[in-house]
């Protein structure tokens, strides 16, 4: 099997574990939120409380992975808290988040930007899957360094395509396909 068809199968199981996930609508743990006040600027607080439970739980996961390679690293943490933040100012429902998973293979960035400029559910999926973009600019508006505002925009890219730093940007890569 090519590294790419390695890479599209491993991205198919992360979407297919996170589709599962996101059916779930348990909190998570009071004691991992009191942690993410701790790690987070207020005004980044303030955004990630808006994100929908299952989507806490998978910005925790995810940051706690990271900080268990990169201790220490608050930058890496808050990056990884926030990463998916633009989905709390986009339709997400379960049919737009299926459809989604199923036409990413397609979804290049000029496709994406002319869906979400038509009407319909078109509209919706483009708007959906334009959230990286969207949580980029919420990041830059309330402060967040720059790194953490870059992985917003950059955490679907291949990595051939990043601008940020790298040994950081991997570690989150890897978190965000394991966590669930
Ligand atoms: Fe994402
Ligand atoms: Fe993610």
């Amino acid at each position: 099997m090519s590294k790419s068809n390695n890479g599209n199968s491993s991205q198919l199981a992360h979407l297919v574990r996170r589709f599962f996930a996101s059916l779930g609508q348990r909190s998570p743990d009071p004691s991992d939120v009191v942690w993410v006040k701790e790690t987070l600027l207020q005004a980044e607080f303030e955004l990630w409380e808006k994100m929908s439970p299952s989507d806490q739980r998978h910005s925790i996961a995810v940051a706690q992975m990271a900080r268990s390679e990169l201790p220490n690293d608050v930058t890496t943490m808050r990056a990884g808290l926030l990463h998916d933040i633009g989905k709390i100012g986009v339709p997400s429902g379960l049919i737009t988040r299926v459809a989604a998973a199923i036409s990413k293979p397609l979804a290049t960035e000029d496709r994406v930007n002319r869906w979400s400029q038509g009407k319909g559910p078109l509209a919706s999926l483009g708007a959906f899957m334009s959230y990286p973009q969207l949580g980029a600019s919420m990041l830059r508006e309330v402060g967040s360094d720059d790194f953490t505002v870059m992985w917003a925009t950059e955490h679907h890219l291949p990595s051939t395509e990043w601008t940020v730093e790298r040994t950081r940007a991997e570690v989150l890569q890897r978190a965000d396909q394991f966590a669930v």
